[in-house]
């Protein structure tokens, strides 16, 4: 391959919440995820002639890390997603640049900071090496590291947030984009308290394999609310998706993946006027959506910062 020239190149992705069915999802239901464009991740890119060939010098401010590609090791989220570039485009030895990643999701907050990484990561590297990667090999890449660091993931997150739209995904099936037919606002707020999704989806394995039925139950039942939800908002009736929320947070409850701060930040959107709420990605921390309805997202976030919420913000979904 030749490179003729290598300008500096940058790509960003952004974050996610899971509407319905996480969890459930890595057991083959079906689940609704959207994008999250208020935040999101970047990777920027910078040639660097007076290095050595093959020398990738990354900066990750927000986790402190300035360090060679060289000396990560293989797990790393950042070195695994250049390594899976360079083995797609089968390159060992590319012109030398430096990586900077920065990233407004917060992290382990089940809003998809890890995946949205690695596929800005994986765009950017590929555009800067002259062959940027179709959406379907940037998701396929992604769902590899997300395997690194989730350990038995759905594949979710890493279709959303490549697609950058709302999906019905069902793990192992060719992906189906939903058409938003009325676009409604959520409030999504932080308990501040991260809770890596390997560890809960580990632990909701662990209840699973030592009791199965119960458990295929409580995901068949949050199945049943995706496949609702979707015809919900398929057909613009919006107001059917507040119950659902609540359905869908009490099977998880049930789970055990919720937590005291998790239920509280619930409980008080439902009060201050939610038409629905759940927390959204893995659990025990990390954040929850609130389904406001016309005109009352801010009430709603206000009351939720009142409850403790560390950080609390709104999107439209359309
Ligand atoms: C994480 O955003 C959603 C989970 O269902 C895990 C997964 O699907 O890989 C908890």
């Amino acid at each position: 391959m030749g490179f003729v020239s290598m300008p500096a190149i940058s790509a960003s992705a952004p974050g996610k919440v899971i509407l319905f069915g996480e969890h459930a999802v890595v057991y083959g239901q079906p689940a609704i995820a959207v994008p999250v464009t208020e935040v999101a991740a970047k990777a920027i890119i910078t040639p660097d002639p007076t290095a050595t060939g093959g020398s990738i010098h990354i900066t990750a401010p927000q986790i402190n890390l300035d360090a060679n590609f060289a000396n990560l090791p293989s797990e790393d989220p950042i070195a695994a997603s250049i390594r899976a570039t360079l083995d797609a485009l089968k390159l060992s030895q590319p012109p030398a640049f430096k990586l900077r990643v920065t990233s407004t999701i917060p992290v382990a907050g089940g809003l998809g900071s890890g995946a949205a990484v690695s596929v800005a990561i994986i765009r950017a590297v590929s555009a800067f090496l002259g062959h940027p990667l179709p959406d379907d090999q940037v998701s396929a890449l992604a769902f590899e590291v997300e395997k690194l660091h989730h350990g038995t993931p759905s594949g979710i997150d890493n279709t959303v947030i490549t697609y950058n739209k709302a999906v019905y995904y069902i793990k192992g099936k060719s992906i189906e984009t939903i058409r938003i037919a009325t676009p409604f606002s959520l409030v999504i707020a932080d308990t501040g308290i991260s809770a890596p999704t390997k560890e809960t989806v580990a632990d909701v394995r662990r209840v699973w394999e030592s009791d199965p039925e119960p458990y295929n139950e409580i995901f068949e039942s949050i199945g049943k609310l995706a496949v609702a939800a979707r015809a919900a908002v398929e057909q613009g009736n919006n107001e059917a998706l507040g119950p659902l929320m609540n359905e869908n947070h009490e099977l998880l409850q049930n789970l055990d993946v919720s937590s005291p701060e998790l239920d509280k930040l619930v409980l008080a959107a439902r009060e201050a006027g939610a038409l629905g709420a759940k927390l959204s990605g893995g659990g025990r921390g990390g954040n929850i959506i609130a389904l406001a309805p016309e005109g009352r997202a801010a009430e709603i976030k206000t009351a939720v910062e009142g409850a403790g919420a560390k950080s609390a913000f709104f999107t439209t979904v359309k």
